[in-house]
């Protein structure tokens, strides 16, 4: 019973701080990443925000291990796929930090008639049958914010999976069920990041 506890308060103060420092963005130059061949400029704020899992590469949790997916997929997406970069605007890792794709204000690459009209986020991981961690799903809603409080995204966005949208089960059963939950609960409305204007940079390098 108190080893339960303790268990749950330590997961509380976890999640509390994960709320009030907030989390730390990887630049494109921190995890080395390639000029893209070519950028499209994005009309910000955007009225959306996509949800994608990246089904391959599979989860990471340490930020070593997350920079070398970052790296795997600005490989498959501008050799493989010969897309100008990246295709996500941003990728959070389990090891809750956000690393930076095309930035706020370049159009993405994975969802054809919303890509210049959204922030396209992905969640590092195969997630059809599991969930993501709680602490990266907040991550992911901290980086909504941030993007509201920034002017890049709109106060009353909607939030959309990309199976909303196209013919792919990304972002996998098991987040698609969990991000159903958001739009009311937590996404830009619940959860609150307090004076992390400090901490982060104001603009995210693209
Ligand atoms: C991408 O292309 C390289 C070189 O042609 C190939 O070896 C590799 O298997 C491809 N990657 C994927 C994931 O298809």
């Amino acid at each position: 019973m108190l080893y339960c506890f303790i268990i749950v308060l330590g997961l509380c103060i976890g999640i509390n701080c994960l709320k009030c420092r907030g989390p730390e963005f990887v630049s494109r130059d921190d995890w080395d990443a390639r000029p893209p061949s070519e950028i499209g400029i994005m009309q910000t704020p955007v009225p959306y925000v996509v949800i994608h899992h990246t089904y391959k590469p599979e989860a990471c949790y340490t930020k070593n291990d997350c920079i070398k997916k970052m790296q795997w997929m600005q490989d498959f997406h501008q050799l493989n796929r010969s897309w100008n970069d990246i295709g996500y605007n941003f990728a959070v890792g389990g090891d809750n930090r956000i690393y930076v794709g095309r930035g706020w204000t370049s159009v993405g690459a994975h969802t054809p008639k919303y890509n210049d009209k959204s922030i396209e986020i992905t969640l590092i991981g195969d997630w059809s049958n599991e969930t993501p961690p709680l602490s990266q799903l907040i991550t992911v809603n901290q980086l909504i914010l941030i993007g509201i409080r920034e002017g890049y995204i709109i106060e009353d966005y909607k939030l959309i999976a990309h199976r909303d949208v196209g013919q792919t089960e990304c972002p996998g059963d098991a987040l698609y069920r969990e991000i159903q939950t958001w739009q009311n609960e937590i996404a830009g409305r619940n959860v609150r990041i307090p004076n992390i204007q400090n901490i982060i940079p104001r603009r995210p390098a693209n």
